[in-house]
């Protein structure tokens, strides 16, 4: 059967108080217009068309071409809104399914099972409808004294009887493509919010004595709408948690699950742990036996396994096997650091490469440098990278020995074996298995302080 998925998201998103549009928010690390694309794909529509409005041209250049999308000028309400996908739809038969760039939070799995409801029952419509402890604000499912669907009603339309029912409509519908057209166009503004409402196509469906179905989501909370902050901080919530739980099913340990995040595109492997604090964001990946945390924030980190890191924040960067690194190291873009690598504490690495088993144990920064295997870069090490127009690079060969606060000014290279005297700012390359010492030499004055000057 043909199913194309048609998302509303043209809405200004009022009460997100926002300059963004409501559907480019993230939660779960996502855009919620794609984590609804997500979904209905993982479903198995064929097309997917996104109707914009409210800063339609930013929510296109997001979509790009992960789907069609379609300008709403003015918000003139959900009827209209699903009318503007008409003309991309000319002569299309078989379902479709309308859902909204604000409801984030239902699974392919729901999208795929109202689906299979709608196309079994052979109904004009299907509504997904949740059961909600507290239904303001929704709009209502009216039934008749057979149970039957008969029309749904919104929040500011509804009699306090039909306020008191707590089925909701979901905003997510099948619809048989062969009645949908004809009955928008007979819809009308006539409500209290003067808009063109899809819902109102329920009722006159039912009065055309068409079938109409219900569907029940397995979970309400996947139903939730998001309209405001709060809202979206709950929703977030929903899929941390969700997240959290399919890690911890595949074999992740977390410590604590209420204070650890972990975006939608994460992987972690086995056995690896999760301290609390643990914040993993966007493409990072994270191998087996790592313990990560506390403290720990990487947005798009390669890691390999058995690593351990405390107190640390990476980005766009790569850290191999069996490292130690923390507390407190910033890596920046572009370092790959090798394996068995220690760094830690106080470190700043940035567009770096690190050798196997080097260590970098305390308060350094280490910039736009190939450093060896097996150095050792004593304390308070600087790499002079800047002069003020360019950054210059720095070499450090295999096994060099580099003494506690030295200043190495790029371009420069130190050998392999090398050693760097303790205090020494280099300027010049350092041969292989040279010492360089490069600091004036002590020279003490015995007697400088004569014994009147303290025992006045
Ligand atoms: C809608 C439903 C309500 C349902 C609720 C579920 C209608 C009339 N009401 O109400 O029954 O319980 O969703 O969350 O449909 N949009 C457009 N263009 C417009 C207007 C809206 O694209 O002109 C989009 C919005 O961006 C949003 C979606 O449609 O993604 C729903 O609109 P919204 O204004 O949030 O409707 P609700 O009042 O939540
Ligand atoms: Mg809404």
């Amino acid at each position: 059967m043909n199913t194309i998925a048609l998302i509303l998201a043209a809405g200004k998103g009022t009460r997100m108080k926002s300059k963004f549009p409501k559907v480019l928010h993230k939660v779960g690390g996502v855009p919620m217009v794609e984590q609804v694309l997500r979904a209905v794909k993982t479903a198995g529509t064929q097309r997917q068309i996104i109707v914009v409005g409210y800063g339609g041209e930013t929510v296109q250049a997001y979509v790009g071409n992960q789907a069609e999308t379609v300008m709403q000028q003015e918000q003139l309400g959900t009827g209209h809104a699903v009318l503007q996908a008409e003309p991309l739809l000319q002569g299309a038969q078989g379902t479709l399914l309308v859902t909204c760039g604000d409801t984030p939070l239902v699974t392919a799995d729901t999208f795929k099972a109202l689906l299979d409801c709608h196309q079994k029952s052979g109904a004009a419509a299907t509504i997904l409808t949740a059961i909600l402890p507290d239904p303001t604000g929704y709009g209502r499912v009216i039934r008749n004294a057979a149970g039957q669907v008969v029309k749904i009603v919104e929040q500011k339309d509804g009699t306090a009887d039909e306020l008191a029912v707590h089925e909701v409509n979901a905003g997510i519908y099948c619809f048989d493509m062969s009645l949908l057209w004809q009955m928008l166009h007979g819809i009308t503004n006539d409500n209290a919010q003067g808009e063109y409402y899809l819902t109102d196509i329920i009722g006159m469906l039912v009065s055309e004595g068409k079938i109409v179905s219900a569907f029940a989501a397995p979970d309400y909370k996947e139903t939730l709408g998001v309209n405001s902050r709060a809202q979206m901080a709950e929703a977030e919530g929903v899929l941390r948690l969700r997240k959290l739980n399919q890690l911890m099913a595949e074999g992740v340990s977390v410590i604590d699950p209420g204070n650890t995040y972990v975006d939608a595109d994460v992987t972690v492997g086995r056995d690896t742990v999760l301290y609390p604090g643990t914040v993993l964001e966007g493409h990072t990946t994270i191998g087996e036996d790592c313990q990560i945390g506390p403290y720990v924030r990487m947005t798009n980190v390669k890691m390999g396994n058995q690593d351990h890191l405390q107190f640390t924040y990476a980005h766009d960067c790569e850290i191999k096997n069996g490292c130690e690194i923390g507390p407190f190291v910033h890596f920046r873009p572009n370092t790959v650091i090798g394996n068995n690598v220690k760094v830690g504490n106080y470190m700043e690495v940035k567009n770096s490469s690190v050798g196997d088993g080097t260590k970098l144990p305390h308060l350094s920064y280490i910039g736009d440098s190939d450093v060896g295997g097996g150095v050792n870069i004593g304390c308070g090490t600087i790499t002079v990278n800047y002069d003020g127009k360019i950054k210059h690079r720095t070499t450090i060969g295999n096994h060099a020995f580099v003494g506690c606060n030295s200043n190495l000014v790029a371009p420069v290279s130190i050998g392999e074996y090398a050693y760097v005297g303790a205090g020494s700012t280099i300027t010049k390359n350092v041969p292989d298995k040279a010492l360089s010492v490069a600091r004036a030499r002590q020279r003490n004055i015995e007697g400088w302080v004569k014994d009147d000057t303290y025992k006045k």
